[in-house]
């Protein structure tokens, strides 16, 4: 069986072939498109720019997947114009990806898929809504089953490819899912059986990283520019060098709930009180404190869960599982009580490979699919 999946829920569009093959599951395709560039000059993501951008990606995504994973082949016979006419009608919204789409089906013909996978929430409602719209017109025009993805059960998810950092997982698990919409500590049983042992009560761990950025005029996304510019201070002279010491928001609070909007106006204050030219000579340091102390943060908690609930595992995701730093003190501490994993970089950040996985997973449990027609963006859905 082959399964196509789509990402569509922040910045990146994504687009993934997954075949699964005497009950493993191989990927054919996996690609993703970065907004990055046109969400930068706002120093954060516009929902209304990532739904156009989503619209203009997702048709061109689609036609080289297929093409990655030989599937792509061209009409023999011309499709009905009444079938042509419904799909434009499912697409109202969506307009510009209408107008990709309608050619594209009809120079190309029904692919051999099995099935559509789609992130259906939690996200940006107009960002998800254009993947799922791309969903419900192919699912339309060809007949497909739809099954719809939590994003956070697709970066869990992302544990279970295989890589070399780590391979194999048991149960249960602690899972700590950390990016730009997204800060959850969750107990997994199983895959698909979850309990949210906690949240962030305001800000999630991405987004201070984002703030921070922004606040020291570094660009955006945050995450990958603080962690290069934290390489340049030697971790454990931090407070020598510098003097600079920020809080580690809830870390004794006893529960498994984040904070991170203190720290953030923490490092605010800070550099309210420098001069220009100090500002600029002590970011790296300021960098790498704030880093350490969301690192602090995220490590206790985690490893507090998974002492509580005799956790086998520890998994990381989501794109600030991508930081180096983060994942070199998750190696140090959480091993070798805990089996830690740690998908590779490109599977932290968002993509469709992890839904593609998720879907996977789902089938395998028994999970059914929906028809088109069921199918909505749920920009708050929780996991269970
Ligand atoms: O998972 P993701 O791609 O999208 C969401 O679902 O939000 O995560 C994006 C977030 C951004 O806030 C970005 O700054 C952060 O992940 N990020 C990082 C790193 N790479 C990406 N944070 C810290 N260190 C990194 N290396
Ligand atoms: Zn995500």
């Amino acid at each position: 069986m082959r399964i196509l999946a789509i990402e569509s829920s922040c910045d990146d569009s994504g687009v993934a072939i997954l075949e699964v093959k005497d009950s493993q599951p191989i990927l054919l395709a996996d690609l993703v498109s970065s907004q990055i560039k046109i969400h930068a000059k706002w120093g954060g993501v516009v929902p209304m720019l990532a739904k156009r951008e989503h619209q203009k990606n997702l048709t061109p995504l689609f036609k080289e997947a297929l093409k990655e994973a030989s599937l792509l082949q061209k009409h023999q016979d011309k499709p009905e114009d009444k079938k042509l006419q419904e799909v434009k009608k499912i697409l109202e919204r969506e307009e510009t990806l209408a107008k990709k789409l309608i050619p594209f089906l009809k120079k190309y013909q029904k692919p051999d898929i099995d099935l559509i996978a789609v992130t259906v929430g939690p996200g940006l409602e107009p960002a998800l809504w254009v993947g799922v719209n791309f969903a419900r017109a192919l699912a339309y025009f060809w007949n497909l089953p739809v099954l719809p993805v939590n994003h956070i059960e697709g970066h869990i998810a992302a544990n279970s490819f295989q890589n070399k950092i780590n391979t194999g997982q048991k149960f249960p698990a602690i899972a700590l899912v950390v990016s730009g919409g997204h800060t959850q500590l969750l107990l997994v049983k199983d895959f698909g059986d979850y309990q949210i042992l906690g949240e962030t009560r305001d800000d999630a761990a991405g987004e201070a990283f984002d703030k921070v950025a922004k606040m020291l005029d570094l660009g955006y996304p945050g995450g990958p520019i603080i962690s290069q510019l934290a390489q340049q201070i030697e971790t454990k002279n931090y407070e020598l060098i510098t003097g600079i010491k920020f809080p580690r928001p809830m870390i004794n609070s006893g529960d498994f709930d984040f904070s991170f909007s203190g720290l953030k106006t923490a490092v605010l204050y800070f550099i309210q009180k420098l001069k220009k030219n100090q500002i600029k000579k002590l970011t790296p340091a300021i960098a790498a404190q704030f880093q350490q102390a969301v690192i602090d943060v995220l490590l206790a908690k985690t490893l507090a869960a998974a002492q509580k609930y005799q956790a086998k595992t520890i998994m990381l995701s989501g794109g600030v599982a991508a930081n180096d730093e983060l994942r070199k003190q998750f190696a140090q501490k959480a091993q070798p009580d805990f089996n830690l994993v740690l998908p590779s970089k490109n599977f932290c950040t968002d993509n469709a490979a992890m839904v593609a996985q998720a879907a996977f997973l789902k089938i395998q449990k028994g999970e059914a699919s929906v028809s088109w027609q069921n199918l909505q963006a749920s920009p708050n859905l929780r996991l269970k």
